[in-house]
């Protein structure tokens, strides 16, 4: 079952967007299991303090410490008997599920996505600007993205050009292998891998002005026409070719949509935090 949950209002802000990371080590002096978040593009550690603190308040005594990625990661994990959890904000939800997808044994409970672009990304936002200033146009991205220089660049990761199928099956090197959309050897394994997982937890919402189509948080995107196409119809859901299908049947994916809250401020709206979150950190 999806479990929908619609927060109401409160108000404190904060900044962020969408690769980098670092994480959020949250001991577990109290039984609680560690938290690692990872963020985006233009955040960093201080931009998760309020988050860090919230957590705090919600189970005292924790240690927050700042992580870098997969080398750190992967100690905690170890080190945490009952296993973590992950908060992985933006394009750090990508990350998140590359690493779950591709870690054999790994111990993630939660695997909260916050306004993540699971499905890609195709539109003109801001971001498009900074990454493109001359080239910013959503129709002609595909051209860089889809070569193997553009590759390199993150954003290029999951730009998904839905005008330009074939060549994002041919060459994106990231969101088509983890989608299972280009077929690769070890689909099953990283399937079998990221079903480790207790929940999934997708939210997202209308406002976030970024995440472009906003339905791509909760893994909807568009077809040629441009016209959503949710979750539960994209061919890898209808074939589980990750797993998401299977993680429904489970009872295991709980999605969330919420309005009001802008792409960088996800993480500093404590309403988000209490209503969305924090249930699925224990
Ligand atoms: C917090 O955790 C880090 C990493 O596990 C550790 O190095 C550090 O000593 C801890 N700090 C406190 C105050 O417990
Ligand atoms: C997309 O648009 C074309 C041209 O308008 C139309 O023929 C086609 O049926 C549409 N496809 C879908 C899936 O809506
Ligand atoms: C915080 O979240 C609530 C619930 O979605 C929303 O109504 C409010 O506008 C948000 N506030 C900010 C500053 O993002």
């Amino acid at each position: 079952m999806i479990e929908e949950g619609v927060c109401s209002s409160h108000r404190w802000t904060l900044f962020g967007l969408l690769v980098l990371l670092c994480g959020v080590n949250l001991a577990d002096t109290f039984g609680y299991k560690p938290v690692i978040i990872v963020h985006g593009l233009f955040d960093g550690p201080k931009q998760f303090l309020m988050m860090s603190r919230l957590i705090q308040e919600a189970h005292p005594g924790t240690n927050v410490s700042v992580q870098a990625f997969k080398k750190t990661l992967y100690p905690i994990m170890q080190e945490a008997e009952n296993g973590v959890h992950l908060i992985c904000f933006s394009q750090g939800g990508l990350i998140c599920r590359g690493l779950l997808s591709t870690l054999p044994d790994h111990n993630v409970q939660s695997f909260i996505s916050l306004s993540s672009p699971q499905a890609g990304q195709y539109g003109d936002t801001e971001i498009l600007k900074l990454f493109f200033p001359h080239y910013y146009l959503k129709a002609r991205v595909f051209h860089v993205c889809y070569s193997s220089v553009g590759q390199k660049w993150s954003i290029c990761n999951f730009w998904n050009d839905p005008h330009q199928r074939e060549r994002f099956l041919k060459s994106s090197n990231y969101l088509s292998l983890l989608n299972g959309e280009r077929p690769h050897r070890e689909m099953t394994e990283w399937r079998k891998n990221f079903l480790h997982i207790n929940k999934l937890v997708l939210i997202g919402g209308p406002d976030d002005g970024v995440i472009t189509p906003l339905e791509s948080s909760h893994f909807g995107f568009y077809d040629f026409n441009e016209t959503i196409v949710e979750m539960k119809n994209q061919e890898w859901y209808v074939s589980d070719s990750f797993g998401l299908k299977t993680l429904h049947a489970r009872g295991d994916l709980a999605v969330y949509v919420l309005s009001g809250v802008k792409h960088s401020y996800w993480h500093s709206n404590e309403t988000v935090f209490r209503s969305c979150i924090e249930e699925w950190l224990t």
